[in-house]
């Protein structure tokens, strides 16, 4: 019998966090203060966020260990498995391998628990009694809330309202791990009010989540905040998911040609690719591709410059590619990728040309999905479907070329709260890269 799952045993669960800081080619270009344009203090981030995750932002370590509490919780789903895709190969007649890491096996469903436990621990450290944050499709309030159980921290979300009214359980998830959920725009916060004063009917957005989330936790001061992606740290906490792929590639005896994660903020492709492209540097050859929405083009359309990272005005500019920091995107499923940025430390790599972006639309991701359900069993995230897109995309090139070919990608979540986004393809109503 042909081999698909390579497990790792519990003892292999990274033990440090890899920086890929000391390994790019030039120094991040720092995040400025947006009232004077000058390199932000890191020590303003306190207000925000704990020490050890502001240590964690800047540093040029290249290892950071990471703490036994945190790998304890991580133990309950991580090592993830690497799942060789001979189904879904077989169905594209291509000669090439597909591999997946498979974070949807994590309790919330998703990567985001790799950084919403580290986060949480680092904050409860410190003494901090309450975490408040924002959601896009739901997975990190529900990671968050999840971390936060586990912890003994309060948490309040702020949901993105298109994202709450497409997927009411994830709003019941967050509920059930005892965290407290508010759609976006609201009332309860200066920022959300003005938009409401604005647009009434605003679908909202992680910008606009993201205000409302700092604006809370500026006001409270035994909250901090915390974000889902984006930042340095959260990449850096994802990078396990990349760590226990390579040891996990060796196992099946092949490197990937090229590795693929979809593109909201970040931080599952960087969790994925970082440390492969650790090897880059060391010389050794890979591809890496993010995957975005054609409606929220952040990679592929937008322009590198510095920018904030919502809509408000909180956080520090941040040079990165971006479509500006009041655009709102189309209300499409895929509603973790809809933020206006991307990460500093993604856009550097794709402005140096180290990495590649491509954009699919809602009636490409779809069919690739389903046809994945339907070879692989797993119903992914809409957000991941735009990697496994990507992934038969490279695939059907290798039949075309009649070239082998080993790709890797991150199913980043699966979708079992998502099936109101499936019952709209299905039923023919999903229209395509906008509103249904
Ligand atoms: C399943 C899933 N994948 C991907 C993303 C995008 O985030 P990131 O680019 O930070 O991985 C999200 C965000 O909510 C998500 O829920």
């Amino acid at each position: 019998m042909k081999q698909t799952k390579y497990l790792l045993d519990e003892s292999q669960l990274p033990k440090n966090y890899y920086n890929i800081i000391p390994d790019l080619p030039s120094p991040p270009p720092p995040p400025l203060d947006p009232a004077t344009r000058e390199p932000l203090d890191p020590g303003k981030l306190a207000a925000i966020f704990p020490m050890g995750l502001i240590e964690q932002e800047v540093s040029g370590q290249s290892e950071i260990p990471i703490p036994e509490p945190v790998r304890e919780a991580y133990s309950l789903f991580r090592p993830t498995p690497l799942i060789r895709a001979h189904r879904l190969e077989q169905a594209l007649k291509t000669p090439a391998h597909i591999y997946y890491k498979n974070e949807g096996v994590s309790p919330a469903g998703s990567h985001k628990p790799n950084t919403a436990i580290a986060q949480a621990y680092y904050n409860v450290r410190e003494g901090v009694h309450k975490l408040v944050t924002e959601t896009g499709a739901g997975q990190w309030g529900s990671a968050l809330s999840l971390a936060g159980t586990f912890f003994d921290i309060e948490v309040l979300v702020y949901m993105v309202k298109i994202s709450y009214q497409q997927k009411p359980y994830r709003k019941s998830m967050v509920q059930t791990y005892g965290a407290t959920i508010h759609p976006s725009p609201s009332e309860r916060t200066e920022s959300g009010r003005a938009i409401l004063a604005k647009t009434p009917d605003s679908p909202g957005s992680l910008g606009i989540a993201i205000s409302e989330a700092v604006e809370e936790a500026l006001h409270d001061n035994k909250a901090k905040y915390a974000l889902g992606s984006v930042l340095n740290h959260v990449l850096l906490h994802q990078t396990v998911i990349g760590q226990e792929a390579l040891l996990q590639m060796k196992i099946a005896g092949e490197y990937p040609d090229v590795i693929i994660g979809c593109h909201g903020g970040g931080s599952n492709f960087a969790g994925l690719a970082f440390p492969f492209l650790r090897e880059k540097a060391a010389g050794r050859q890979v591809r890496a591709v993010a995957a975005e929405p054609v409606s929220c083009p952040t990679l592929t359309k937008g322009e590198y410059r510095y920018d904030l990272g919502d809509t408000a005005g909180f956080t520090p500019l941040m040079k990165m590619y971006t479509l500006g920091h009041d655009f709102v995107p189309p209300a499409i499923h895929a509603g973790g990728l809809r933020y206006h940025g991307a990460a500093p430390l993604v856009s550097q790599l794709l402005h140096e040309k180290l990495i590649e972006a491509v954009a699919y639309g809602q009636d490409d991701i779809f069919p690739a999905a389903l046809l994945f359900a339907r070879t692989e069993g797993i119903i992914p995230a809409p957000e991941s479907a735009h990697a496994i897109k990507a992934a038969i995309v490279e695939a059907e090139r290798a039949r075309e070329e009649g070239q082998p070919k080993v790709i890797l990608f991150n199913l980043s979540g699966h979708g079992n709260f998502d099936m109101g986004a499936y019952d709209a393809f299905l039923a023919g109503t999903l229209g395509g890269n906008g509103k249904k």
